[in-house]
């Protein structure tokens, strides 16, 4: 039987017995939940084919909209064609490693050994799949903020670990309660995952925050792995790096990239950074997972981390349209304030419509905006139930945003959303 037969026929490939339990075992493929992101787009799809001359306002989209800086694209298009770049990066260049340590430096006053305490990843998110790999044997407790970006989670439990989620909570300024972590948690933990400015609540750490954690992170014997993806959208303040807390380099690492500060998504570059011991182990399971980026793209990564000028850039744009969003949604009965950082608002899910409908949960709330006002965003009830407004959507004027608002607004207001006080 071909392939396609079998398939048609729903007929398991002999090999079904095969799959690891990790993944699901021989019910690999079977599985019929369906899952966030697959329902926001077949609401999508009715919204459209319902609505065929409406447009979609789609705040749920978490990319950059912008191409990289045409200076980064620029240094590209040299080294794309030097024959010096041509060959296995391995665990990367000088080059990238020392702008970014340049950078560390520069904006939080960290001084690392880019020999030593700086290591490149393919983005930041295999850097996520490769940690528990230096920590986790089964039975070791990760603990991951939640709601959050789960690679590291999925990761320990690969390792036959268990993940121990602390859950993010308005009341507590989007922190995680560390006190509230039983001991015999605490005995078995051997990595804490923090996100800070935070996808998706858009909250930023404080110095506080951070000492507390260092101590007990000593204290407890564990490593610190905190992400850093969005730290140049920092609106709060100057960004705020783990590493400029006293000590942090003595328990953890942190993880930067260069997709949302620098609009290169798609170049699929970050680095690693802090205490020597754990960015050597990254290293050697990277050195044996991965060949490294293609040197033409560390180049011109190294050329973007060198110039401060395009996150200043990037940042002011998306403040200006998370100000804008505030406003509207203000006006149409959101409690929502500009956030920390990130470009994402996080905000507290409508339990219904002046009309009569009720929403459970804000995955409700998610689907009726998509299907009945043409309005997409990103559920979250992992935490109480929010939705995640994304100011990426593609807009190439200030005048464009201003419409784009204006529409948002009447449609919300049409609407009619009512919250349970
Ligand atoms: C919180 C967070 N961390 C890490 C990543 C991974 O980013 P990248 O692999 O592009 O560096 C993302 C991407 O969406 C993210 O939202």
């Amino acid at each position: 039987m071909s392939t396609e037969t079998s398939e048609k026929n729903n007929v398991d490939p002999y090999f079904q017995a095969l799959f690891a339990d990790r993944i699901g075992g021989a019910s690999y493929g079977k599985d019929t939940e369906i899952y966030k992101f697959e329902k926001i787009k077949r609401a999508k799809r009715k919204a459209l084919s319902d609505h065929p001359g409406r447009k979609l306002l789609d705040f749920g989209i978490g990319e950059n909209d912008s191409m990289a800086d045409s200076r980064v694209r620029e240094v590209m298009n040299q080294e794309v064609n030097k024959t010096e770049n041509r060959g296995y990066a391995d665990n990367g260049i000088a080059e990238y490693k020392e702008a970014a340590a340049r950078f560390m430096k520069r904006h939080f006053d960290v001084s690392l050994d880019p020999a030593t305490q700086i290591n490149h990843s393919i983005g930041s998110k295999p850097a996520y799949a490769m940690l528990p790999a230096c920590f986790i044997n089964p039975g070791d407790v990760t603990m991951m903020t939640v709601p959050g970006y789960p690679v590291a989670g999925t990761h320990t439990r690969y390792y036959g670990g268990e993940v121990f989620k602390l859950p993010l909570l308005a009341e507590n300024g989007f922190l995680p309660d560390l006190d509230s972590v039983p001991d015999d948690i605490y005995r078995r933990t051997k990595m804490l995952v923090l996100n800070y400015p935070n996808s998706p609540t858009g909250a930023t750490a404080t110095r506080e925050f951070y000492e507390k954690v260092v101590a007990l992170a000593k204290a407890k014997q564990f490593i610190v792995v905190q992400d850093a993806a969005h730290i140049m959208l920092s609106f709060d303040g100057p960004p705020l790096s783990f590493l400029q807390t006293p000590g942090a380099i003595d328990v953890g690492v942190e993880v930067h990239s260069m997709s949302k500060g620098y609009d290169m998504i798609g170049w699929r570059m970050g680095f690693v950074c802090g205490h020597e011991r754990i960015v050597s182990a990254f290293a050697d399971v990277k050195d044996n997972s991965d060949s490294g980026q293609f040197m033409a793209i560390q180049k011109a990564a190294a050329a973007a981390l060198d110039d401060d000028s395009i996150p200043t850039r990037i940042q002011a744009k998306y403040k200006r349209r998370l100000e804008k969003l505030v406003a509207s949604l203000k006006r149409c009965g959101f409690d929502c304030n500009v956030p920390g950082g990130t470009y994402f608002l996080y905000a507290k899910s409508p339990s219904g419509t002046e009309g009569g409908e009720t929403f459970a949960k804000a995955e409700d709330a998610t689907r009726h905006l998509i299907e009945q006002f043409g309005i997409v965003t990103v559920p979250w009830d992992d935490a109480g139930s929010f939705l995640r407004f994304s100011v990426t959507y593609v807009a190439d004027t200030e005048a464009e945003e201003d419409a784009l608002m204006q529409e948002t607004e009447k449609r919300l207001g049409d609407a009619g959303l009512v919250w349970n006080k």
